[in-house]
């Protein structure tokens, strides 16, 4: 029931409620990974039921389709849809201009695939995501399993040249073993406190041979919606600069709660 839900869930969930009226009948829609997308998923997974809204979906990792299967949503590869619509999705971090950190869930490989084939990007996120400067959240960065000790020390000894405020690096585990992407590659955290230039970062390290892609996202978001732990929302549209601002009454919503655990 909505009374039981956290605030931070009630903010990813308006966000996430938001930008799914965005979503048009006969769109192909990229669809997110993370706890804010999956609330996305679940309010398209209703159009659908309610509204009989005709989607064709192209999830950012296998527990996506998973859910999207799930709540009937039709799921296809991104090769049978070659180009989407509209993707949306959530995020670790954004600044002011709309580039992003991503991949907090492993999944930044196929979520920056997705929505670089997409007419727009939509990030959904809680206020908390909003940063002056990129880089307090650590960046995520998907590396070949082949050689990525060796990956790891070229990416430390770049990051000695760049205008980062920390330089420390992990191996993101599961468990006490590496975790394994959904692409069967390994991810190297990179704690770096504030990022002074993101797209500079990103480009260096996609010169990497072993590094497959980081978790910047530079240039592919459009817009962002942005929920309230008092139900407020707002939607930033990077390119006509419009700013809309709505409450939204979670009481009224109280079926799609029904099934969560
Ligand atoms: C997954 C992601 C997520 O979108 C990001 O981690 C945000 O997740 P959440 O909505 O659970 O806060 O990039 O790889």
């Amino acid at each position: 029931m909505p009374a039981e839900l956290s605030p931070i869930d009630k903010a990813k969930y308006v966000a996430a409620r938001r930008a799914s009226a965005l979503v048009e009948d006969g769109m192909k829609v990229g669809l997110g990974t993370g706890s804010t997308a999956a609330w996305m998923v679940r309010c398209l997974g209703e159009r659908v039921r309610d509204e009989g809204l005709r989607i064709t979906g192209v999830p950012t990792s296998s527990r996506t389709g998973a859910l999207a299967r799930q709540l009937g949503i039709e799921i296809v590869t991104l090769d049978e849809a070659k180009w989407l619509d509209l993707t949306i999705d959530g995020a670790d971090e954004f600044d002011a201009e709309l580039n992003l950190i991503k991949g907090g869930g492993a999944a930044l490989l196929q979520e920056k695939i997705v929505a670089s084939a997409s007419d727009r990007m939509v990030v959904i996120a809680d206020a908390a995501k909003e940063v002056a400067q990129l880089g307090a959240f650590p960046l995520p960065v998907e590396v070949v399993p082949f050689g990525w000790q060796t990956t790891r020390t070229v990416i430390e000894e770049l990051l000695i040249s760049m205008d980062v405020l920390g330089r420390t690096t992990s191996l993101r585990l599961n468990g006490t073993q590496p975790l394994v992407t959904d692409e069967g590659h390994y991810i190297v955290d990179l704690h770096l406190n504030r990022i002074g230039n993101p797209r500079a970062l990103a480009l260096a390290l996609n010169q990497i041979p072993g590094v497959v892609e980081s978790g910047l996202f530079i240039d592919i978001c459009d817009m962002v919606v942005i929920g309230g732990t008092d139900g407020r929302v707002e939607t930033r549209d990077l390119h006509t600069g419009a700013i809309t601002q709505e409450v939204i009454d979670v009481s009224e919503d109280s079926n799609i709660f029904k099934d969560i655990d």
